[in-house]
């Protein structure tokens, strides 16, 4: 691989964790570039219903995936070329995503797209499976999780600050749901990589995450 010499730091974790937040902060602290694998899941589901495509059908959803025209700049995320980054943290895409996402072939779809966020100088990449199949030789490799309290928690004040409405019963039986598919679908489960150090950031705020993972990242 050319590029594999390029450090990788992982952030692995459930819905809410508060992954792509910390990421984006320890990305934009290393100077490294920032891949939000969840967004690419998203898209691909927000382009599935656009196409009219059955969430059911695996290999039509993939050959969407295989081309999906995503791209993403100064923390705006096109789909060809219409800014979608608001749109698609919706929990209706999310639900949709996490659907789409357990199907082998979608994932395959969506890996070489993946590989190339691999650029110098580094790249901090969060997800499910950043570092258990994306990148497994990851210099660094983080599994970030909080109480499901704590994260419903979190993603009511998300979703209120966008200016989507949001029911606290129903996003803890959300965010159970997708966990259980998340962590039990027979590929790339949501799992800590081997290696991982485990961040359970209930308590914590983003400032001390981010200052533990820059840490963890010091000592290697
Ligand atoms: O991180 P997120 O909530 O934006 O992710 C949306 C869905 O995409 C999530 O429920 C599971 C799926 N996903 C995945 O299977 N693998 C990834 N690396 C990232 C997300």
């Amino acid at each position: 691989m050319p590029n594999s010499h390029i450090p990788v730091i992982t952030i692995d974790g459930p819905t809410a964790s508060g992954k792509g937040t910390v990421a984006a902060r320890v990305a934009d602290r290393l100077g490294y570039h920032l891949l939000d694998s969840g967004a690419l899941y998203r898209l691909a589901a927000l382009s599935a219903v656009r196409a009219e495509v059955a969430l059911e059908d695996e290999r039509a959803v993939a050959q969407l995936a295989e081309v999906l025209p995503a791209t993403f700049s100064n923390g705006d995320i096109f789909l060809a070329g219409e800014e979608v980054g608001a749109l698609i943290r919706a929990e209706e895409v999310g639900n949709n995503a996490s659907k789409i996402a357990a199907f082998p072939a979608v994932r395959q779809a969506l890996y070489a797209l993946q590989l190339g966020f691999r650029k110098a100088p580094g790249l901090v990449a969060d997800g499910r499976d950043m570092g258990t199949v994306i990148f497994p030789n990851a210099r660094l490799k983080v599994f970030l999780t909080a109480s499901v309290e704590a994260r419903a928690q979190r993603r009511y004040k998300q979703l209120i600050d966008k200016g989507f409405s949001a029911n606290m019963d129903d996003l803890l039986a959300d965010l159970q749901a997708r966990d259980e598919r998340d962590t039990h679908r027979t590929v790339a489960p949501l799992v800590p990589a081997e290696g991982a150090y485990i961040l359970d950031t209930s308590d914590m705020t983003v400032d001390e995450a981010v200052a533990q993972v820059l840490h963890w990242h010091t000592l290697l």
